[in-house]
């Protein structure tokens, strides 16, 4: 949930895209008209997304997970960079996912992603139970911010060894260190960041990314 990088100024930030940025047509149509909405903030930035694609071509990753799905834009770009990719999505909206639903669908990307609306711990916990556990290269985790360590223990367990957890807003536009903020999403935000730092030695590898609203990498251990 950041259409642009924390800190970076408007400047630097339109700087870092125009040197960088790789944006297929199709994504950029589909991310125009989600910053029309009212709620634009929460896709994520394609700074972001186009790293999270570089992370998922290195794990030549054929099974994905999205926690969070909103008007798709994640997924989209992903599944168009990899075509052996398949993708489960989570998201409890069907407003917003009919909008991803007709972007998937134009890019002829639509048989490779099986979007599921229910809550996704809902979805998650059914994954384990029908024995998918070790299915997934990747989990991208992008939803309710008070739910994510219940995410995180799920997908732990639905990612393969040696494959990545990434977590979005953790940095929470700064929220974390205001000692003034203690709302729910920041104080679980603020415990979660704690709660990773302490979990990691022996379970993952561990990088906080200052990209976006700030994207936690885990890399499971083998
Ligand atoms: C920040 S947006 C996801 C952005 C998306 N990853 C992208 O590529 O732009 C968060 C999404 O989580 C969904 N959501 C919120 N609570 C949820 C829940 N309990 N289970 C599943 N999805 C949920 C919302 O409907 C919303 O579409």
């Amino acid at each position: 949930m950041a259409t642009s990088t924390l800190g970076l100024g408007q400047s630097l930030q339109e700087y870092l895209l125009e040197v960088s940025l790789h944006e297929p047509d199709a994504c950029l149509r589909l991310r125009q008209q989600t910053l029309a909405m009212p709620d634009a903030n929460m896709i994520s930035s394609p700074e972001q997304v186009q790293l999270l694609m570089l992370l998922c071509k290195m794990l030549n990753a054929r099974n994905g997970l999205e926690v969070g799905t909103f008007t798709g834009y994640t997924s989209l770009r992903l599944t168009m960079a990899m075509p052996d990719l398949k993708m489960t999505c989570c998201d409890i909206s069907e407003a917003f996912t009919s909008i991803a639903r007709e972007h998937w669908q134009a890019a002829a990307v639509d048989d490779r992603i099986d979007l599921q609306i229910a809550p996704a711990q809902q979805t998650l916990d059914r994954l384990i139970d029908e024995g998918f556990e070790g299915a997934y290269d990747f989990a991208y985790i992008d939803a309710d911010k008070s739910a994510y360590r219940g995410y995180v223990e799920s997908c732990l367990a639905l990612v393969r060894p040696g494959g990545l957890i990434a977590l979005d807003n953790v940095l929470w536009s700064g929220a974390v260190i205001d000692p003034e903020d203690n709302s729910s999403d920041t104080v679980a935000l603020r415990e979660l960041n704690q709660w990773l730092h302490q979990q990691a030695p022996g379970r993952y590898d561990l990088s906080m990314i200052p990209i976006g609203d700030g994207l936690t990498v885990m890399r499971k251990y083998l």
